[in-house]
């Protein structure tokens, strides 16, 4: 096999996305919006929304906890996946992005469902109530990865589901050099979950690897 032959080259990613539900003309527009508020282009694929969006369905997940809104669009795709009366509580460090993802959260079809906490996730989580969420998804900043996963792993019960971004560092994990800041804190992390003997999970290649697990007793 050459590595052109090897799963997942880009085209295979390529093709996976042309099999996938696209973002619909809200999505888009919140896109076009972010953009234009020169918000970076960082949120998921949606591809990657999909995939949540399926798991999240699987788990009957009704609570949960995002650390880092960005412009909310995975907060409003998840909050999509989950039954009437379901909750996303998405965490958000600045201004900018939670005022822009407030607005377009009041403007979806999940205008109830979303909730904005302003402030670091590591202020944050610790004043969330034990049993208030049943998954979380982390896509913030990296280095502090392991805290944010303890939190949830506090907040959730055993059966919890875990998601994590940007898993495969930014498409760099085996190739950035020891000394990189964010790739080293997603190894870091990487390592970390691995090695957690609560918690059953693997990364998904989807997006940016997207790491998923269960909490277990
Ligand atoms: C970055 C952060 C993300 O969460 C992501 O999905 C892509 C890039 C970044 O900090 O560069
Ligand atoms: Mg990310």
């Amino acid at each position: 096999m050459t590595d052109e032959e090897a799963v997942l080259t880009r085209r295979h990613l390529e093709y996976i996305a042309e099999r996938t539900k696209g973002d619909d003309p809200f999505l888009i527009e919140l896109k076009q919006a972010a953009d234009k508020a020169d918000i970076p282009h960082i949120w998921i694929s949606p591809a990657q929304a999909s995939f949540m969006q399926i798991i999240l369905k699987l788990h009957g997940a009704k609570s949960v906890i995002e650390v880092g809104t960005l412009a909310g669009y995975s907060a409003i795709c998840m909050a999509r996946a989950l039954p009437e009366g379901g909750r996303v509580r998405t965490i958000e460090l600045e201004d900018k992005h939670a005022d822009f993802a407030e607005e377009w959260i009041a403007k979806s079809d999940v205008a109830g469902k979303v909730e904005v906490l302003r402030g670091a996730g590591t202020d944050v989580l610790p004043k969330l109530e034990v049993g208030s969420a049943d998954a979380c998804f982390l896509d913030a900043d990296k280095a502090n990865y392991p805290t944010y996963l303890d939190e949830c792993l506090r907040i959730m019960p055993v059966g919890g589901l875990v998601m994590a971004d940007n898993a495969l560092g930014f498409g760099r994990i085996l190739t950035a050099p020891a000394d990189d800041p964010g790739v080293s804190a997603v190894r870091r992390f990487n390592d970390y979950m691995a090695a957690k003997k609560n918690v059953h999970g693997v990364i998904a290649p989807v997006g940016d690897g997207c790491w998923v697990g269960v909490k277990e007793a």
